[in-house]
């Protein structure tokens, strides 16, 4: 089939089986045309848990795709591509996990979303980058934190808090080989660009950032800007809103210092039109659960949309 006519034919079973999809910002742009909403970790996760369609098709990886079983477990969520890990749930095995834990009794533990369900149930509140801060400057000062599993997201809250959360030594593959010195030579020959930059990225990275936040709150900040041109530390599928959202901005990355190429996620880029296709029509694969892990890991979810809905960062 040509890509035409896999457009056509997901339309088609999207319609029949009353199934909606939902795409991250990383995702191939012609997922991204396809998709219901397009949106960050916790604006996916919030559209998964209101969405009465019979089946969530998730166009991201794996971690998400879980998320949304476990809010809305009685729709069927599927997964174009089941491989479709991310390097940070690897980083993070649950029995290691548990030991390091029950090495620290009086912290509680705040997990960021890009996790597994076991890790989510062993925490007591989740976060994503897009309410991180918020949700640990809302907590008692002297709460002892234990943050997992990214240590670059950690050590940049714990850089704007003041806090000292005890970090899992995770990274994400993609955001962590960004490196510096080839942002500051993009810098050099583009002086009135800022730097956007994921708080995944390296320390050194972000120190030399002009504005640090989520993929949503990147897309924000450049849309308010007077600035013409922007250098983007992020993975890349995201260019292909940023430059809809602005025609006429202009966005130079890593790819333009020539010295990497390393910003794309090679599990975000598993999904693609034919999977996606074939998805739909088979209904699988599918996320499937016990009952018991979906209850423990909801928890802490349910808790970051409470308190955010609290702290007016989400309606
Ligand atoms: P966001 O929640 O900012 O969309 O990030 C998800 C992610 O996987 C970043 O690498
Ligand atoms: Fe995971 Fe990094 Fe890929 Fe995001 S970009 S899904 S954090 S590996």
């Amino acid at each position: 089939m040509t890509n035409e006519q896999l457009k056509q034919e997901i339309l088609r079973l999207k319609r029949e089986k009353n199934a909606v999809i939902l795409g991250h910002y990383y995702q191939r742009h012609e997922i991204q045309e396809l998709s219901d909403y397009v949106g960050d970790s916790l604006a996916l996760a919030q559209k998964a848990q209101q969405s009465d369609n019979d089946i969530i098709v998730f166009c991201g990886v794996h971690f998400m795709a879980e998320t949304a079983k476990i809010l809305n477990p009685s729709r069927k969520v599927l997964l174009p591509d089941m491989e479709a890990s991310c390097s940070l749930a690897e980083s993070c095995p649950a029995d290691d996990f548990a030991a390091f834990k029950a090495q620290h009794p009086d912290h509680m533990v705040i997990s960021y979303i890009n996790c597994s369900a076991d890790i989510k149930a062993l925490s007591d509140l989740i976060c994503t980058s897009g309410n991180a801060e918020k949700l640990v400057r809302s907590l008692p000062e002297d709460q002892k934190i234990i943050f997992a599993p990214d240590k670059n997201l950690g050590s940049y809250i714990n850089q704007v808090t003041g806090r000292q959360m005890l970090l899992w030594d995770g990274v994400c593959m993609v955001h962590d080989a960004m490196q510096a010195e080839a942002i500051l030579k993009l810098k050099a020959e583009h002086p009135d660009a800022p730097v956007v930059a994921h708080p995944e990225c390296n320390a050194a990275l972000l120190a030399v950032a002009d504005f640090v936040g989520s993929t949503k709150a990147m897309l924000t900040y450049i849309e308010r800007s007077t600035a013409r041109q922007f250098i983007v530390a992020t993975e890349t599928g995201i260019l292909f809103e940023m430059q809809r959202m602005n025609p006429d901005k202009q966005f130079i990355t890593l790819r333009d210092d020539k010295s990497c190429a390393c910003d794309d996620c090679s599990y975000m880029k598993l999904n693609t039109l034919e999977k996606l296709y074939r998805c739909l029509r088979d209904e699988q694969p599918e996320i499937l659960m016990s009952a018991q892990m979906i209850e423990a890991a909801r928890r802490p979810i349910v808790r970051m949309l409470d308190l955010s809905r609290q702290l007016g960062i989400i309606k």
